[in-house]
């Protein structure tokens, strides 16, 4: 979920809803703004995307201070009930929130039993309390802190009064929350883009702090009422990178961006004498390891699996990978000297972040890997390591994918070097080659989207399968085709699909397979014709140097572990056209959300 808030001198309705359209990658269920004005709280809120919600809003209100929320839905249907702001019984108090209150039927069972819920969220709970609280005799800011200090949980929230248009109250704990400066306003947002509109300007929050936001300024307080100081950062974005351009869709406009976005990792990485760099303290903590754990969740997951690779065959050093929601209920028996590396392109990610506090707990150092500076994974980690792919929009994750693979290349190989292995490439001019095939590769849309109607224009499943790397890259092949297209699609290794999943191949079943590594060529085109002999349509895409006249589709060569990279961009291309040619919604998926920052 995303959320918003503006007080100042203009009208806020406008400066809530263009918000909460940067944020609706957070979820887009159901969307509401709630703005005060002397006459009191105005609240429009519906089910479905901000433009519906802009239907709903009565453009003849006008009012100078507001907050807003669109929705991923976790506790109760997406609905117009459910969908906040939400309103305390007698209307005086409004609230969003992003996050989970574990703790909220133990509260409505301790102090609210003689209250008549309207909705099924834990978010009516927090404001219900707050009403309650201030009913006591505590003013706003007080009742507002006593309930905040109840809560367990993740929570960003923002507070407005009926009878106060010239105050916000926020808090936040392990939720995302910013609060924007400006000249005679100010603002807050689950994160910096939503707000670029009007500021670049921004104060962090830490976990369990409140704020009072007035037009005039912003007082952080600790949640024992004592004032924190803050100094504003200059958010480092253009708000340009989050605008499509001509694409018709930000995810088509994000694969094209990868040539570009490799080279510029290059350029990143390197120092004054053109040599790959990484930090010291990292190349420490990598060189001390007994075993590195990858943690991550989604298309981040599949990154580990293939910066597995590039670990273990350059730097020598076992490696593990782990999806976080697994992980965190589940921990393996860890090695004597653990290093955990968590990859996440928002930083965000609730389920990686619980991982992260919980060896924090034991002891341990951690590595993040992301696409955003200053985000929550990256502060609460010893070191991180950035991606410079710039936002990336459509829910499903395509440059952060690449640029993932290509940070995680580097740190293998300079960690190699650390430990005093020779690599027999050089990876700068590696690199810069898979840029230069990737650049191919994008401009050979014709081509994958007639691929794309070949294979997938009608078809109800399609299984991925490759042996080695290919494998990894089947897997993020099949989750782009499921997340965008609904087609049910799965990545499976080659030797294995005869264990089992063979009983669902049916006359002209795709099957699309990834032919990119010579030590495993011969094995994997003995599986394909496994599954031709039972009906199958296979979609062979090769590398050049492995090629044979059934292949539907060669990839110029690159070096072979490197060959995720390029591999990958066939199958995201062939994904988006697949979830053209079937009507989908192809920057926003249903049900999903691109920031999941509940566990
Ligand atoms: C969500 C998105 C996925 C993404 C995953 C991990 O589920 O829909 O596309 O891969 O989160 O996100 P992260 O920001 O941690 O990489």
């Amino acid at each position: 979920c995303g959320i918003v808030g503006y007080i100042g001198t203009e009208d806020s309705k406008e400066i809530l809803l263009r918000g909460l359209e940067k944020l609706e990658y957070r979820g887009y269920d159901s969307a509401g703004i709630a703005v005060v004005n002397n006459e009191g709280v105005h609240v429009f809120k519906e089910k479905g995307r901000i433009a519906e919600l802009r239907q709903a809003v009565d453009n003849s209100v006008v009012a100078p201070a507001g907050i807003g929320h669109t929705r991923w839905a976790t506790h109760g249907v997406p609905s117009q009930e459910n969908a906040h702001p939400h309103q305390s019984t007698s209307g005086r108090f409004t609230l969003v929130h992003n996050g989970v209150i574990e703790n909220y039927a133990i509260l409505k069972r301790e102090y609210l039993q003689d209250v008549t819920f309207k909705s099924e969220t834990d978010t009516e709970v927090i404001v219900q309390l707050i009403e309650k609280i201030a009913a006591e005799g505590l003013d706003v800011e007080e009742a507002f802190r006593k309930t905040v200090s109840l809560l367990h949980g993740s929570y960003a929230l923002a507070l407005v009064d009926n009878e106060d248009k010239n105050t916000i109250y926020v808090a936040k704990n392990k939720s995302p929350l910013l609060v924007g400066v400006g000249e005679g306003f100010n603002v807050v947002a689950s994160d910096a883009m939503a707000m670029l509109q009007v500021t670049d300007q921004y104060v962090e929050l830490m976990d369990k702090e409140t704020v009072i936001v007035t037009k005039e300024g912003v007082t952080i307080k600790t949640l024992d009422g004592e004032v924190v100081e803050r100094a504003p950062y200059t958010a480092e974005l253009d708000a340009s990178d989050i605008e499509k351009g001509t694409y018709p869709h930000y995810m088509l406009k994000e694969i094209d961006e990868q040539p570009l976005v490799v080279r510029k990792i290059i350029q990143e990485y390197q120092n004054e004498n053109n040599e790959l760099h990484i930090d010291a303290d990292i190349l420490e903590a990598m060189d001390e390891a007994d075993r590195i754990y990858i943690v991550a969740c989604g298309t981040s997951y599949h990154a580990g699996l293939v910066g597995k690779q590039f670990i273990e065959t350059w730097a020598k050093v076992p490696v593990e990978v782990h999806v976080a929601s697994e992980f965190s209920y589940n921990m393996p028996l860890l090695s004597e000297k653990p290093l955990f590396i968590f990859i996440s392109q928002s930083g965000e990610t609730a389920d990686s972040r619980a991982v992260l506090v919980q060896i924090k707990e034991l002891g341990y150092k951690a590595l993040t890997i992301t696409n955003v500076p200053g985000s929550t994974l990256s502060r609460e980690s010893d070191y991180t390591l950035l991606l410079h792919a710039g936002p990336e929009i459509a829910v499903a994750s395509t440059k952060a994918y690449t640029a993932q693979l290509a940070v995680l290349s580097i740190l293998a190989a300079v960690t190699a070097k650390t430990r005093g292995i020779e690599l027999e490439f050089d990876l700068v001019q590696e690199l810069a080659i898979v840029a230069n095939t990737m650049e191919v590769l994008c401009d050979d849309k014709e081509e994958m989207e007639s691929i794309a109607l070949q294979f997938l224009a009608t078809t109800r499943n399609a299984f991925f399968i490759g042996r080695s790397v290919d494998y990894y890259v089947g897997l993020e092949g099949a989750l782009k085709l499921k997340e965008i297209s609904y087609i049910q699609a799965e990545g499976f290794a080659g030797g294995e699909l005869k264990h089992g999943t063979i009983a669902l191949i049916e006359n002209n079943t795709p099957i699309i397979a990834l032919a990119t590594q010579e030590h495993v060529n011969l094995s994997i085109r003995g599986n394909v014709k496994e599954v031709v002999a039972r009906g199958a349509n296979p979609c062979i895409i090769s590398m050049k140097g492995l090629e044979t006249e059934e292949d539907r589709y060669v990839i110029p060569k690159v070096h072979e572990t490197l060959s995720p990279l390029a591999a990958v961009i066939p199958l995201q291309l062939i994904s988006y056209y697949a979830a053209l040619h079937r009507d989908c919604d192809v920057d926003k998926p249903r049900n999903l959300a691109k920031s999941v920052t509940v566990e």
